[in-house]
């Protein structure tokens, strides 16, 4: 039932409960049916919105739906850096998108491709072809190493940054929110001090992003320290938690629908459409935050002033006022206006660099002898989607 009173609210669903994570697009599906602004009783309490339209109203309404107070729910229990832009509206967060722009766009992401296709094929060939831990033997330092390179870490830096990012994501995923508030904290003082380093000795402006911005500083003044180290921190994380769902929910979606493989290989224009519909079917991160600037309506439910909202990204993307089936994984579907990156003022930065390190993983899984997949994957619970953990066997079948 949807919430329109606040006398009246009940939990409509709870995302951590164990039948939820099971399988959360058809508890996605049910809400969206009875229950579309959904109320949860969960951390503090909070609405989800599951239709694509209330989603994208709600992105693009920041005057309502804020994203100064919180972006996650369970937030961690720490005051920190803030996380920049995302943690500022418009149009505060366009100083930071503005600056950071020239480091995302799509030429200086394509040049990255040689060295991580090498990469891949390093990190591949050190695998144990029977038993590959796929997600921590591959997945895990490609996507680190895709980091360092958009950011410009040295490898000293790139490995620090892995091993707080691997800590930080068992302890999300084992909730343990001690743990995590503690490791937000290191992620934080690493992102100063590398802030510190680069005002003390700046490097390429064009290969580093720090060095970039303090170079050329936006046209309303210079970046203060603290800002630059908002906006490392959050690339961080984000950048490296959320492609690793999605790149290891491709493979476990090859391995288990050779099918797909095959139609690739046969014809690999299909490889663009399929990254989207891996996008839209696996959409990595599963919701984001914002919270009411006052009392509003949204999608026939009435929510209150300074009430947390999550923006359920891949029940927008399953949503069958939009997508025919949307059930299915179809490799070729179009059109494809999925939300996996969000919509309006703070859409993702970083889509190219995603897109490329999915058509990189793509080519790896055509070369590969063999896939199957070993044992249970596991799967990511909320606020992300997708396969988490996941052992390959990549050896030609008998
Ligand atoms: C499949 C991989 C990825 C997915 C599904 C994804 C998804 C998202 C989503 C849903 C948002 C927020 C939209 C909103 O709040 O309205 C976002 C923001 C952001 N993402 Fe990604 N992302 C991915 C990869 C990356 C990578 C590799 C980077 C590189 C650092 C990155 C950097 C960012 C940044 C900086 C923002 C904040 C933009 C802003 O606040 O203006 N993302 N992403």
């Amino acid at each position: 039932m949807a919430a329109t009173n606040s006398d009246e609210l009940r939990g409509d669903w709870d995302p951590s409960e164990p039948g939820t994570m099971a399988d959360y697009p058809a508890a996605h599906a049910q809400l969206r049916a009875t229950a579309p602004v959904a109320w949860s009783e969960k951390w503090g309490g909070f609405f989800t919105l599951m239709r694509y339209a209330d989603v994208a109203q709600a992105s693009r309404d920041p005057e309502i739906f804020t994203a100064t107070k919180m972006t996650v729910i369970p937030s961690s229990p720490r005051k920190g850096l803030p996380r920049l832009p995302l943690q500022k509206d418009p149009p505060e967060s366009e100083r930071y998108r503005k600056a950071l722009n020239p480091f995302f766009k799509e030429n200086r992401i394509r040049a990255m491709d040689p060295a991580l296709t090498a990469l891949a094929d390093r990190l591949i060939a050190a695998l144990d072809p029977a038993a590959a831990d796929f997600s921590g033997g591959f997945v895990e330092p490609f996507t680190q190493g895709a980091l360092g390179l958009l950011i410009g870490l040295d490898e000293t830096e790139a490995l620090e940054v892995g091993r707080l990012s691997h800590l930080y994501v068992h302890a999300v995923q084992g909730e343990d929110l001690p743990t995590a508030g503690d490791l937000s904290r290191q992620v934080d003082a690493f992102a100063v001090a590398l802030v510190d380093d680069r005002i003390a000795s700046p490097r390429d402006p064009k290969a580093d992003i720090v060095s970039g911005l303090i170079a050329n500083p936006p046209e309303d003044g210079a970046f203060t320290p603290e800002e630059l180290a908002g906006m490392v921190r959050l690339m961080l994380i984000g950048g490296h938690v959320v492609p690793r769902n999605f790149l290891c929910s491709i493979a476990w979606h090859m391995a288990s629908h050779p099918d797909h493989l095959a139609l690739l290989r046969a014809r690999p224009e299909v490889e663009k459409p399929l990254i989207e519909e891996f996008l839209r079917f696996y959409s990595s991160n599963q919701a984001l935050v914002r919270v009411t600037t006052k009392e509003t309506e949204i999608g026939g439910a009435r929510i209150p002033e300074g009430c947390p909202v999550a923006l359920n990204f891949l029940s927008a993307n399953r949503d069958e006022a939009v997508f025919e089936n949307p059930m299915e994984f179809l490799p070729e579907r179009k059109p494809n206006r999925h939300l996996a990156f969000g919509i309006g003022p703070h859409m993702c930065l970083g889509l190219a660099l995603a897109k490329l390190q999915a058509r990189i993983l793509l080519s790896v899984l055509l070369r590969a002898p063999g896939l199957s997949i070993v044992g249970t994957p596991k799967w990511a619970r909320w606020t992300e989607y997708g396969v988490t953990s996941l052992t390959l066997d990549l050896r030609a079948r008998a």
